[in-house]
């Protein structure tokens, strides 16, 4: 029987699957049924400081090939979250889990790393330098010089496994200077893609969603063939020591296998799960390791960034 056995920072996971931070994460119900799962770990919603209750309804559509969704990270704030980790640490501690996080401005994100730092968090970190729905802020990872000087300070005090997510990047210049500004730094993982960016979905001759007029983030069928070349890229240019989270269009264990093979160590379900709930695991999971012995692979390392070019 293949395995879907990953590993990132160090960590060991069962399964390569997992949410994608927003989805399914936003209270301990929530993650506890994605825990219960067959994911092999989840994200906690990108907490702040304190707790938000985002922009205002309706913020979230499903639409004919995905989603789209201008959420303004609504969030019950950090301490919510980290008091949760610190339980599962004690009740399961073989298991490992990620941390969402950014700050409404620089120095909050560094007053949550700090809190991170100090508490006695043992899972893996995950700022959020791509959430494009907050209005005013912008995607934090567009901007390489703020990404440059947030990273650079951040880790003078945080040693713990940090990686970033992404927006996507559309620009075969914009991967090189990206993988740049990465490279300076020890990061764990790199997570491609948040969603695309203030698109917009019209029905008859309206909008679908409230805030910023009908802008937001577009998740789903949409965005995989972005998110794989997202994916690839960076498998390309970054570090070894820096793995990449695939996330992006992921509906099936096809999906999931394309994004190993560009590069993925493990992979998030974002749209997919809203629509179906826990059970998305499951499929995808039993898809993907049909593919693999189909191809006589046993283990992700057998195809994981193996993606053939013409010529
Ligand atoms: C949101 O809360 O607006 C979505 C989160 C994100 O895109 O990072």
């Amino acid at each position: 029987m293949p395995s879907l056995r990953t590993q990132i920072a160090g960590f060991s996971f069962d399964n390569c699957l997992m949410n994608a931070a927003g989805v399914a994460c936003m209270t301990v119900e929530e993650l506890e049924e994605v825990r219960q799962s067959a994911a092999g770990s989840f994200v906690t919603k990108t907490a702040t400081l304190e707790a938000r209750a985002g922009n205002p309804e309706p913020r979230y559509r499903d639409v004919p090939l995905g989603s789209i969704n201008s959420m303004g990270l609504p969030n019950q704030g950090i301490d919510y979250y980290l008091d949760y980790l610190l339980s599962l640490q004690e009740s399961q501690p073989e298991r490992t889990f990620f941390l969402s996080l950014v700050g409404m401005s620089p120095d909050e994100t560094h007053t949550l790393l700090k809190k991170v730092q100090n508490s006695g968090f043992k899972g893996i970190t995950e700022l959020n330098l791509s959430c494009p729905n907050v209005p005013g802020k912008p995607q934090i990872a567009y901007d390489f010089e703020t990404t440059e000087r947030i990273l650079g300070e951040a880790f003078g005090y945080f040693d713990k496994p940090l990686g970033i997510k992404l927006p996507p990047y559309f620009d075969i210049v914009h991967f090189d200077q990206a993988a740049e500004v990465f490279n300076r730094h020890p990061l764990k993982f790199v997570n491609c893609v948040n969603s695309i960016g203030n698109g917009m979905y019209i029905e008859d001759e309206s909008v679908v969603i409230r805030p910023k007029n009908g802008f937001g983030g577009i998740g789903g069928e949409y965005i995989k063939p972005t998110a794989l070349a997202n994916v690839h890229a960076f498998y390309q240019r970054l570090n070894p020591s820096i793995q990449i989270i695939g996330t992006g269009g992921v509906y099936t264990g096809r999906d999931a296998f394309e994004h190993i093979l560009c590069g993925a160590s493990m992979v998030q379900i974002g749209t997919a799960l809203h629509q179906q709930g826990v059970e998305v695991f499951e499929r995808v999971s039993l898809g993907l390791k049909a593919i693999m012995a189909k191809k006589g692979y046993e283990k992700l390392e057998d195809f994981k960034g193996k993606l053939k070019y013409l010529g």
